[in-house]
């Protein structure tokens, strides 16, 4: 049997007129029809029924609401002897009915599912779709780009520990205990003579006392300091360079921060040199950059000036020199620190330096793709 439409089904599932038996022979032609109804039914091939349509038939023939329940309330308008019998005939029915509905059920779920899967089956010839991937943070991947340059400058990118001892990331540095410059870094203090390195310049110590002369090396990597405002966050990035050798200049520094600056924009940016200080270096400075978004015009990324801060850089003071074991007399060096994200902002256009850490995936994705 086949089912023509949606109509025949429900014809077929329509509870029969008569509610109620008295007499046996009356039950009997209840329970025949109830039986043959449940036969068309369950002969309609399964995979023309949802599992909704599956489920009606087994509310239909066996829920509480199916015929059997009222038959079985109407035993007692028989008479006492007929009673039993009756009572077996339709126990009878429930099991047949239990039995074929349940089993019909069951195939028409199965028979769903596997057209479920037919559908849903794969086409590996098919394109893949676009995964939506998340990608690397923009500052990571400036940080690697920044690096980029200065190996072609002849630098040699080194790392060091972001758990620093305190003599790398201040002493040898030219920070004493109680030194007025502690102040500017406000430091997270770990353990006793332990601090997460406040800037990548411990790294400078590390490579003089480890490396030796003559050197030209950088580093970029995590530092941090206690403090959280609109334009800090208490975990960021530096790059930091460091070139130690004899009859190193002022002028070498100046042509190396000319010559990265070009490579990391693409093109010759206005650099500007703002004296300053610096324990660990002497004589020091700020380094500007002229602002990209306005190239000097004055926009809200520069907050009007025409310039943005980038870092710190000088010569390296004779003091660190000979406390990494040094001779000032015949050697000489320079050194640059600056912050990736402030270079990363400018690199890329972003104004807020809040949108770096709000995790936004696409705005990554879109970044690291440029
Ligand atoms: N370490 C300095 C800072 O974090 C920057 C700097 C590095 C200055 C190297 C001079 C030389 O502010």
């Amino acid at each position: 049997m086949t089912l023509p439409s949606e109509h025949s089904l429900s014809d077929l599932l329509e509870l029969p007129h008569t509610a109620a038996a008295s007499s046996l022979s009356e039950l009997q032609k209840l329970i025949d029809d109830e039986r043959a109804r449940c036969g068309s039914v369950i002969s309609i091939p399964v995979a023309q029924l949802s599992e909704a349509q599956a489920d009606d038939v087994r509310v239909r023939f066996t829920g509480r609401k199916s015929p059997l329940q009222d038959w079985l309330r109407s035993l007692r308008n028989f008479p006492a002897e007929e009673r039993k019998e009756a009572g077996a005939k339709i126990n009878q029915l429930k099991a047949f009915l239990e039995v074929e509905v349940e089993k019909f059920v069951l195939e028409c779920r199965a028979a769903a599912e596997k057209a479920k899967l037919e559908r849903e089956k794969v086409d590996l010839s098919l394109p893949l779709p676009e995964l939506a991937m998340g990608s690397r943070h923009p500052v990571s991947v400036a940080a690697q780009q920044l690096l980029e340059p200065l190996r072609r400058l002849g630098f040699t990118v080194i790392d060091g520990p972001e758990l620093e001892r305190e003599f790398y990331n201040f002493e040898a540095l030219n920070i004493p205990a109680e030194h007025p410059a502690r102040e500017m870094q406000d430091t997270f203090f770990v353990a006793s003579q332990w601090v997460l390195r406040t800037h990548t310049s411990s790294v400078q110590a590390h490579a003089m006392l480890e490396r030796g002369v003559p050197l030209r090396v950088a580093c970029a990597g995590f530092t941090y300091r206690n403090e959280l405002d609109l334009t800090h966050v208490p975990t960021f990035r530096q790059i930091e360079c460091l070139v130690v050798d004899k009859g190193i200049t002022l002028a070498h520094m100046r042509s190396t921060l000319d010559a990265f600056f070009a490579e990391v924009f693409g093109r010759p940016v206005k650099l500007r040199l703002r004296s300053s200080y610096f324990p660990f270096t002497e004589p020091s400075a700020e380094i500007d950059v002229q602002c990209q978004q306005c190239f000097g015009e004055g926009c809200r990324s520069c907050k009007h000036t025409g310039w943005l801060e980038m870092g710190g850089c000088g010569l390296v003071n004779v003091r660190v020199l000979e406390s990494c074991g040094i001779d000032s007399k015949v050697y000489s060096g320079f050194a640059f620190g600056m912050g990736v994200d402030r270079i990363a902002m400018s690199k890329f256009g972003i104004a807020d330096l809040r949108s770096l850490y709000e995790g936004d995936v696409l705005m990554s994705r879109h970044l690291a793709l440029r």
